[in-house]
């Protein structure tokens, strides 16, 4: 996957594990027993990282959403992860080695200790083993694109792999759903990065499947919005001065949180619709109001807070001004951090790469930026 300075894109029965056309309780996803045993073995997956269209800024207990949120799965941003399993002789305590592009990774074990907290009653073999978990990105960790989604997505499917491994039986569907469910409980949106080309995660009244637990992919989308473009300008790949947990920490209290979840939930009722009939337009006016929205919402709490940099406005500015005078369907996005992932439909990516090369990539730091597209989900590697 290529981050280049001034780069050329291209582009038993057990009905337990039965799914259900309602959305799946917490309980479901409990394993009351397993047919099989494994000793030892491994497993290995990627999954993507993945950019929300209507976002998920806020959050209750149990990392259930404040408000339901919609994404784009990416296809190159990925993370890929190994995870090697070994019986060991008690179930005393979590036992893991990290590491990270081969080399040990001692930061990462209270975030993965507090993972493995968070899923024990739904995974109850986790103290059975010894796990090494050795994962790399396919972007530079100091790209400033956060890694926890595909991350989580990677390390979830990989444990439901073993999950596959001591019951058979269970379907691809549990199997995609419970994997969804488990990354939602390693960092919210990485629900969102297990299957699908576009996923809604958060309970919505327009969609009957929908739940806080797991993402669930939108069914079809209108031939407009497929192979969707993102091309990722690395504006600023340092450290975000406020993590997204406490951004969404800020919601709890915030004087404009109630509006900004009623919002979301009409925003995706529209974006459904949208997305389904090819409505460029409509697309443009409900991501680009999404981006700055979840910005405003950070401005607007105590503490208030900006992670745009001077360059992202310049850059959002040079993008209105370009749709302007051509009529390109080009749009904007902002997660939470500095840099833009620019949308625009494949029909227009030679035009619209020419636009990005000439006139953004100046505001890159290091003229830096990531050719990325709509991709599909978690893949097994083996
Ligand atoms: C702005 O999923 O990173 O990207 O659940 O605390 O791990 P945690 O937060 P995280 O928040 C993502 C926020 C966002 C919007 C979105 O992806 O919907």
């Amino acid at each position: 996957m290529a981050v280049k300075q001034m780069l050329i894109c291209h582009k038993r029965k057990t009905p337990i594990f039965a799914i259900k056309s309602n959305p799946m309780t917490e309980k479901e996803f409990i394993p009351s027993h397993y047919t099989q045993t494994a000793d030892n073995g491994s497993f290995e997956w990627s999954a993507p990282s993945n950019i929300a269209l209507v976002k998920y800024w806020g959050k209750k207990e149990n990392q259930v959403p404040a408000n339901p949120s919609i994404s784009f799965t990416l296809k190159d941003c990925k993370t890929i992860t190994k995870l090697a399993f070994e019986r060991k002789a008690n179930n005393d305590a979590f036992s893991f080695d990290l590491l990270f592009e081969g080399q040990p990774k001692e930061s990462f074990h209270p975030k993965i200790g507090k993972f493995f907290e968070r899923i024990e009653a739904y995974l109850p073999f986790l103290r059975d083993y010894h796990f090494t978990i050795d994962t790399q990105n396919t972007f530079p960790h100091s790209s400033g694109i956060a890694s926890s989604a595909s991350g989580m997505a990677a390390l979830a499917v990989n444990l439901m792999s073993l999950e596959k491994a001591l019951n058979p039986s269970i379907t691809d569907e549990y199997f995609y759903q419970k994997a969804s469910f488990l990354a939602r409980l390693g960092s919210g949106s990485a629900c969102r990065s297990v299957k699908g080309s576009v996923v809604i995660w958060g309970g919505h009244a327009g969609t009957p499947d929908s739940s806080d637990l797991y993402g669930i992919p939108f069914g079809e989308v209108h031939e407009t919005f497929r192979n969707y473009q993102d091309t990722i300008l690395l504006v600023d790949r340092g450290e975000k001065q406020v993590s997204s947990t406490i951004g969404h920490e800020l919601m709890h209290g915030h004087p404009f949180a109630q509006q900004r979840f009623a919002q979301a939930h009409e925003n995706l009722t529209a974006i459904k619709n949208i997305l389904a009939m090819g409505d460029l337009d409509g697309f443009i006016k409900i991501v680009e109001s999404e981006a700055l929205t979840l910005h405003s919402m950070m401005m607007t709490s105590q503490p208030y807070f900006i992670l745009m940099k001077p360059n992202t406005l310049e850059i959002i500015n040079r993008i209105w001004k370009f749709r302007a005078e051509t009529g390109t369907p080009i749009c904007f996005t902002l997660d939470a951090g500095a840099n833009v992932h620019v949308l625009y439909p494949e029909n227009v990516a030679v035009k619209v790469f020419e636009f990005i090369k000439n006139e953004l990539v100046g505001y890159c730091q290091n003229s830096q930026y990531i050719c990325d597209a709509i991709g599909a989900g978690a893949e097994s590697i083996g």
